[in-house]
């Protein structure tokens, strides 16, 4: 019952998944397998995040096919440079157990020797290979996109960002918007606490007879993003799913964008120069 988005590539993606940022590697595997019985198709995980190989434990012990999951991965910053972006590939995916993922992504614009720049050719490889059904990025801003767009051949899919009510990033959604770039959301309950008992929210919540983290998850929805929100809590990663019966009215759309402070929860993207 969660809706597809389709990426610029063709390929479709789950508009809502699990994120297992900070899910612990003891704790993963169960995690994962949670929500692929709560109705998860779509897995976010990242090289850093040391959990690859739980992920991929869950996913050799469900009874999915491959072909309906969606898996995406990140490339650490690192292993940024086109020989180790190959490299560095091919550990995630001996540590995950696939032969191919949905979605790779440079996790950070780290703007050392145009590393970026050399990482995207790579990553532009092994999307030819059909090894990475698409390619995308994270955590960058217009300036690291528009020399992707200038200097070379593949838009990327998506850019997978924070955002959140208390950091809704219009301009970078507008500018993906005009490039036909998906539009992902990391953090996109601002980590929780704090903002899901900020009054607005509550009340809302009630309102609608849903909590908190319900409404939030549905504006992400109605924006149009892509979300993958993280719970180490069985009962709330059913709930993260379960935003697809009900609507917000405009206006509480707009009350809720309205709670932009520019806090963010994360590393400041602006820190890394173009
Ligand atoms: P927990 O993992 O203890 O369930 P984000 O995805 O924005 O980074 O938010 C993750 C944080 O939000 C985690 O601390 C998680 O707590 C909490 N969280 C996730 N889902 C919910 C929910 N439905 N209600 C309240 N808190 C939630």
């Amino acid at each position: 019952h969660v809706p597809n988005i389709t990426l610029n590539t063709g390929a479709t993606m789950p508009q809502l998944g699990y994120g297992v940022f900070q899910v612990s590697p003891g704790e993963v595997t169960g995690l994962v397998s949670e929500a692929l019985r709560a109705g998860y198709r779509s897995i976010d995980t990242a090289a850093i995040y040391g959990n690859e190989e739980g992920v991929g434990r869950a996913i050799a012990e469900s009874d999915l096919a491959r072909e309906d999951l969606f898996v995406t991965t990140k490339l650490w910053n690192d292993h940024q440079g086109y020989g180790s972006t190959l490299a560095a590939f091919d550990e995630s995916m001996a540590r995950l157990g696939l032969d191919y993922i949905d979605l790779y992504l440079i996790h950070w614009p780290v703007p050392s020797k145009d590393a970026y720049v050399e990482t995207w050719k790579a990553m532009q490889r092994l999307h030819e290979e059909g090894r990475a059904k698409a390619i995308g990025v994270s955590n960058f801003q217009i300036p690291h996109l528009r020399r992707l767009l200038d200097e070379t051949d593949v838009v990327p899919a998506l850019n997978q960002i924070e955002l959140h009510p208390n950091l809704p990033q219009r301009q970078l959604r507008e500018f993906h918007a005009e490039h036909g770039i998906a539009t992902e959301a990391w953090s996109p309950l601002g980590q929780g606490k704090g903002l899901l008992d900020d009054p607005t929210l509550t009340s809302l919540a009630t309102k609608y007879g849903k909590s908190p983290a319900q409404i939030v998850l549905r504006w992400h929805v109605q924006l149009g993003n892509i979300t993958i929100p993280k719970s180490a809590t069985p009962s709330r990663i059913k709930q993260n799913i379960e935003v697809f019966d009900f609507e917000l009215s405009a206006d509480d759309m707009a009350t809720i964008t309205a709670l932009e402070t520019g806090v963010r929860v994360g590393p400041d993207p602006d820190a890394f120069g173009a």
